[in-house]
């Protein structure tokens, strides 16, 4: 007596054999882009009162701009975005420290794009955004308002000064 063998119709399995295999590219396609090539997923740092954010002595926003945490090789920057511009509009790193951004907004959305980076996320007011990078030429990376946020939107931008 031979056991019944299940029946699959060849366009069904061909379709199957298809969906595994988009699967794994996708898969594949994540894990280059977390691995291979540091695409990072901004998380929610921490959240902040957006109306005491610049005012409370204990928010390093009341006092933005850089923070040394190892010379030459580590830097923390505390950035405050309001209409219409950042706080501070200038940043001084030098070339080669690994660089740590902490962007939150005081009043409405904003965003934040650094030029010829992978920095890019949203500002938005009560959450801080973080990302990392390590600039590796100097120069001035200019970082701009990427999301609508008034009649000024479009003159919202600061720069990150890289020195040698
Ligand atoms: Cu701030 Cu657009």
């Amino acid at each position: 007596m031979s056991a019944k063998q299940m029946h699959i119709d060849p366009f069904e399995r061909n379709w199957i054999v298809f969906s595994v295999i988009m699967l794994v590219l996708f898969a594949t396609a994540v894990a280059v882009a977390a691995f291979g090539m540091g695409i990072q997923v901004p998380s929610p740092e921490t959240r902040v009162d957006p109306k005491t954010v610049a005012s409370d002595p204990n928010s390093p926003w009341a006092n933005p701009g850089v923070r040394e945490v190892v010379a030459g090789k580590k830097y923390d920057v505390y950035i405050l975005a309001k209409t219409w511009q950042y706080l501070p509009a200038e940043v001084k790193v030098p070339v080669g420290a690994k660089v740590t951004f902490y962007v939150t907004s005081m009043d409405v959305q904003h965003g934040f794009k650094l030029q010829d980076t992978n920095v890019n996320f949203q500002i938005v007011p009560g959450q801080v955004s973080k990302l990392t990078t390590t600039f590796t030429k100097p120069g001035s990376y200019n970082y701009i308002c990427t999301e609508y946020c008034g009649a000024a939107h479009a003159a919202m931008y600061g720069v990150v000064i890289v020195e040698p």
